[in-house]
Parts: structure tokens; C-alpha cells; sequence
């Protein structure tokens, strides 16, 4: 069984991230198992904070998930041509303390996808990335390629995506990550 940790950059309810990975809960096959994590908890990164009570209970638990999973896919929103503060400021939280940098990024495939209403599917947030995960030195699996736009029309009021194609792209990335893991895990 293969364990993905989706992580969804957004704390809004109606999120259309959040709502892409739970579409792409059904869509990863019998053998994968995707379980999804927000942000909800994660204080503004504060190095007094920090120094004073170490890391807060949130960051804790979601590093505690991500060491249990086999890979972590980002869904990302877009803001302003760039990463949302949320998102960032909680990967920031994630790299600390610098230590822990290896084992909660170096060992395991991490994947970045994105929606958003507009028409281009986050493609400039998702290449904002890039230096981030970088510098982390995330190994991230770049063969699958997923961005999302006009998210506005592809889910139906209870949130079930309802675009075929974009339906099929995303089980396509989601398979295509898991199916990366397990030769990852085979080596
Ligand atoms: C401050 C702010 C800036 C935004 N900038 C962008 C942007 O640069 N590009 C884009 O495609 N959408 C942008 N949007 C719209 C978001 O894509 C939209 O709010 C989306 O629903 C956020 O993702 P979510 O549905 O997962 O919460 C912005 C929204 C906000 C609130």
C-alpha cells in the first residue's frame, strides 16, 4: 500500500484545492491510499515562538503525517502570481529546526498541483515552488504535470468534480505520482 499525504494550501472552506484532492481520493486506485492535511492551527512563523515553546502543536502533528507517508503532493492556490502566505509560512514552520530538513523532505517524492479560477491554472504559484523545494531539497517528481483552471465551473454544489477532463488528467497525475513512489520504495 502506498500512502500519499495531500496537503491543500488553502484554508477556505469551499477550497477548490482542498476539493481536488478529495476528487483525487477516488481516482488513485485500489493500492494508494491519499489522505489530506490543511493548515488549520499553524501560527505565523515566529523565531520567538519558536526559541520559547519550539515548534506548535500543528506543525508537529503535520510533520508527524508527512513522516508516516510515503509521498506528499501540494495542491497549491495561486495568489498574486505567487505562493500563498499560508502555504508558505507553513512549509517555513516545516523547515524548522534545520535538522529535520532531510528527513521531513529528502526522503520521500513530494508533487505540486494546482486550481483556481482563472485561466491559468496556478501556473506561475506552482513554478514559485520550485526555488522552495529546491532549497529543501525535496525530491520532486516533475514528469506529471497538472494545473487546473477555471476551477469555478469543473465541481458541482456538493463539491464533486464534475469535469470529465479534468477528471481524467488529475487520475492520470495521481496514478502517475503513486505509481513513481512504488519504484522509489522498490529501490
Ligand atoms: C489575495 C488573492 C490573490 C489572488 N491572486 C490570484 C492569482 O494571482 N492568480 C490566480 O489564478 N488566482 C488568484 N486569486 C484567486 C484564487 O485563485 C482563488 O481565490 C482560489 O479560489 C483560491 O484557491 P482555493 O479555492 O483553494 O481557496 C487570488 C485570490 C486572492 C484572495
Amino acid at each position: 500500500m502506498i500512502h500519499i499525504l495531500g496537503i491543500s494550501g488553502s484554508l477556505r472552506q469551499g477550497s477548490f484545492n482542498t476539493a481536488v484532492l478529495r476528487a483525487a481520493q477516488g481516482l488513485v486506485g485500489a493500492e494508494v491510499k491519499l489522505e489530506i492535511a490543511t493548515l488549520h492551527g499553524i501560527p505565523l512563523y515566529d523565531a520567538d515562538l519558536e526559541s520559547q515553546q519550539g515548534l506548535p502543536q500543528a506543525v508537529t502533528e503535520l510533520k508527524a503525517r508527512i513522516y508516516a507517508s510515503d509521498g506528499v503532493l501540494l495542491a497549491t492556490p495561486e495568489y498574486n502570481n505567487g505562493i500563498p502566505g499560508v502555504f508558505k509560512n507553513a512549509i517555513d514552520w516545516l523547515s524548522r529546526p534545520p535538522e529535520d530538513i532531510a528527513k521531513v523532505f529528502g526522503q520521500r517524492p513530494y508533487a505540486v498541483l494546482g486550481a483556481s479560477p482563472g485561466n491559468f491554472g496556478t501556473i506561475l504559484s506552482q513554478g514559485a515552488w520550485l526555488p522552495v523545494l529546491r532549497t529543501l531539497r525535496a525530491p520532486l517528481w516533475s514528469t506529471g504535470r497538472l494545473l487546473i483552471p477555471r476551477a469555478g465551473s469543473i465541481f458541482d454544489e456538493s463539491g464533486q468534480l464534475i469535469d470529465e477532463t479534468v477528471r481524467k488528467n488529475l487520475g492520470n497525475f495521481v496514478q502517475g505520482f503513486a505509481a513513481h513512489i512504488a519504484d522509489v520504495k522498490k529501490r
